[in-house]
């Protein structure tokens, strides 16, 4: 496995490569999981190479305390990347990223930015589709693995490839959960211990919103969780959402032809969570 800081070095690697080598590539903040491995577990399944990115992207955090406590654990990331076969890690620092330019891009993602996840977190999702945008430009990757826990980022990043023609396919993979049903997270291990006991309530709620959804209407389904979150003395809701899949809007009744998911953001103390199902 190698292992490159810059720009260059990476770059002049990839053009060595024989044409017709195929590049997964799956970009990653570090404090690596098994919700990550997933993901570069199946890269490594469906491509010549595969190179993994760690790198804590200033631009797409709307809190400087979440970004200075971001956990940092790179000696074990780069032996789980080596134990999953992964064969290139890039971990660049953020002014050979930024050039000193430490900033973001303005993008139109058709009003995706805009629901959820955009409404609690400023200036989040121009953060993250200038990093992708330039990490696609480094890397050159013919297929990009992102999960759907993270899912209007997903749809936020096929947009973007859509929307700029950029020579790329976006892969979506499942949500690896805990067996407690709690969604894997690099947050997770920030939890307390009784917050930790605590979290699997979501998922937990969002099987039974499933299970729902088929005979109750989406209004009372709403009020239903709400009320099942007062009764949660550790954890707070910060937004449930039932939207359409493709334009993340909320909705409100209904349509066969289209197709649905559940959104939830929740503190467990300081802590915030998410996560998502389909339904
Ligand atoms: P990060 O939070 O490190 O996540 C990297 C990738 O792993 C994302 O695509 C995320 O959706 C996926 N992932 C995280 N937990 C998962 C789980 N439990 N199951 C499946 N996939 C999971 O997301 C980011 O980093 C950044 O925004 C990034 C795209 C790297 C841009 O900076």
């Amino acid at each position: 496995m190698l292992v490159y800081s810059k720009i260059k070095s990476l770059k002049d690697n990839i053009s060595s490569l024989k044409k017709g080598t195929h590049i997964g590539f799956v970009p990653t903040m570090g404090a690596l999981h098994k919700g990550h491995l997933s993901l570069i577990k199946r890269a490594v399944k469906e491509n010549d190479i595969v190179v993994v990115s760690i790198f804590v992207n200033p631009t797409q955090f709307d809190k400087k305390e979440d970004l200075v406590n971001y956990p940092k654990t790179i000696d074990t990331d780069l032996s789980l990347l080596k134990s999953v076969h992964c064969d290139i890690v890039f971990t660049p620092t953020a002014n050979e990223i930024y050039d000193n330019n430490i900033s973001s891009q303005d993008f139109d993602f058709d009003g995706l930015e805009f629901q959820m996840e955009g409404k609690f977190r400023e200036g989040h999702f121009n953060g993250v589709g200038t990093i992708v945008k330039r990490l696609f430009e480094i890397v050159t990757p013919h297929n990009a693995y992102f999960g759907e826990k993270d899912f209007q980022q997903l749809q936020i990043i096929r947009k973007m490839v859509h929307k700029n023609k950029m020579p790329v396919k976006i892969i979506g993979c499942e949500i690896y959960r805990e067996n407690d049903g709690l969604a894997m997270s690099s947050r997770n291990t920030r939890l307390s211990e009784k917050h930790r006991k605590a979290a699997p309530f979501i998922y937990k709620t969002l099987t039974q919103v499933k299970s729902k959804f088929n005979t109750e209407s989406i209004s009372e389904i709403k009020n239903w969780v709400i009320e099942e979150f007062k009764k949660q003395p550790l954890l707070t809701l910060e937004y449930f959402e039932i939207a359409d899949e493709e334009t993340l809007k909320p909705a409100t009744k209904v349509d066969a032809k289209y197709k649905y998911r559940a959104f939830i953001a929740v503190f467990a103390g300081k802590i915030r969570l998410i996560d998502n199902i389909s339904l």
